[in-house]
């Protein structure tokens, strides 16, 4: 029996467009050849740098394009080693390796469906010193699929300002939209004074270009680019001006919209399955995204020819589960759910395998 995965918080082959990819590489190095194979600016490829600033309202000095958002995420986190940092609980298992690295406090504080909690936020706020920054995926949050709500976006924002405290918003699901009215971003909300903003074009266009962004405030970008100078000296060029070749050609709609067609097939493919086979359980239910977060009655353990992450890798309490509908089609996601399903009614109880087993999630 294969194993099915829902683990992989990566685009199924089909969501990536490779034909024309391929042609925008080729063109980018035809049209910019010795500007995009030579070293060049540390903040990134000139017109994407513009691109991103226009989209967001900012100088193109405010943005920094890394080599994927992670990696921007791993220079904050260089740049305040040793700090407090207060996060989701649960949230993105890679940003908390990054902060434990580098020896930062983490505070963790707990959601519910409508994203963060913002009363255990200012308690934890009250309870220590003052944070470097706090980290939030207000949109289809990786793992739970979770979205923070307008009102509590507006009093995040406020709680910001009262406190003048820096929030980090990593978005790069936000776009990934198949229905409902999009939310404004805290980034949006603030106007880019207490908000750091993060996106990345791995879920929009592909991964494997690894062009990430942040949009900054000036001081803290100047910083960052002394950190990346000193990494990689440039971005990997190449890949930001394929980005931009496919921006420049008009795609990147036409591409979202195929994308988000194939995604909301497979989310709804996994929540009629969840449905059907595991009506003792609780579970998300995004509007986008990647990922659904699956409550069982009890402790997460084996579950045969199914792989997924458990929630603990993320922060969860024992009887929750990532489960990603992003990867795998429709009909493996309905047998994957029919497989944990069984394992959950043999043995009450099922455990991660495959990449969870490797502790890193995507
Ligand atoms: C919340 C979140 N932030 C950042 C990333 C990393 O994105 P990138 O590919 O731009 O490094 C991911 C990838 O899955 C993610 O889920």
């Amino acid at each position: 029996m294969e194993t099915i995965s829902l683990a992989r918080g990566v685009p199924a082959p089909e969501c990536i467009p490779v034909e024309e990819l391929a042609d925008c590489a080729r063109a980018a190095v035809q049209r910019d050849g010795t500007t995009v194979l030579s070293y060049g600016p540390v903040g990134g490829y000139q017109p994407l740098r513009e691109w991103i600033a226009e989209r967001h309202g900012v100088e193109p000095s405010r943005v920094l394009v890394t080599n994927g958002s992670l990696q921007g995420l791993a220079f904050l986190a260089d740049r305040f080693a040793g700090a407090r940092v207060v996060v989701e609980q649960p949230t993105y298992d890679r940003p908390l390796k990054l902060l434990a690295a580098r020896g930062v406090d983490v505070t963790a504080v707990p959601m519910d469906d409508d994203g963060l909690d913002l009363d255990a936020l200012a308690k934890a706020l009250d309870a220590g010193p003052k944070p470097a920054f706090v980290y939030t995926i207000p949109t289809f949050q990786n793992p739970s699929g979770r979205t923070l709500g307008v009102e509590r976006r507006k009093q995040l924002v406020e709680i910001a300002r009262e406190r003048d405290l820096l929030v980090l918003e990593d978005d790069p699901y936000g776009l990934v939209r198949f229905e409902g009215d999009r939310p404004p971003t805290l980034f949006e909300l603030d106007g880019g004074e207490q908000v750091v903003y993060s996106s990345s074009f791995s879920k929009t266009i592909a991964p494997g270009l690894r062009v990430g962004y942040f949009v900054l405030p000036q001081a803290l970008d100047a910083e960052l680019e002394a950190l990346a100078v000193s990494t990689y000296i440039t971005p990997v060029l190449l890949g930001q001006a394929t980005v931009f070749e496919f921006l420049r050609r008009g795609n990147f709609e036409p591409n979202l919209e195929r994308v988000r067609e194939l995604l909301r097939a497979r989310r709804d493919a996994m929540i009629d399955a969840l449905e059907q086979e595991l009506p003792s359980a609780t579970w998300s239910r995004p509007q986008g995204g990647y990922f659904v977060w699956l409550e069982l009655p009890q402790e997460v353990g084996d579950a045969p020819g199914v792989a997924f992450v458990p929630g603990t890798d993320f922060g969860g309490a024992p009887n929750t589960v990532r489960l990603a509908f992003s990867y795998v089609s429709p009909d493996e996601i309905r047998e994957g759910v029919r497989r944990l399903s069984a394992a959950v009614s043999a043995r009450g109880e099922v455990a991660a395998a495959g990449p969870a087993s490797r502790g890193y999630a995507t």
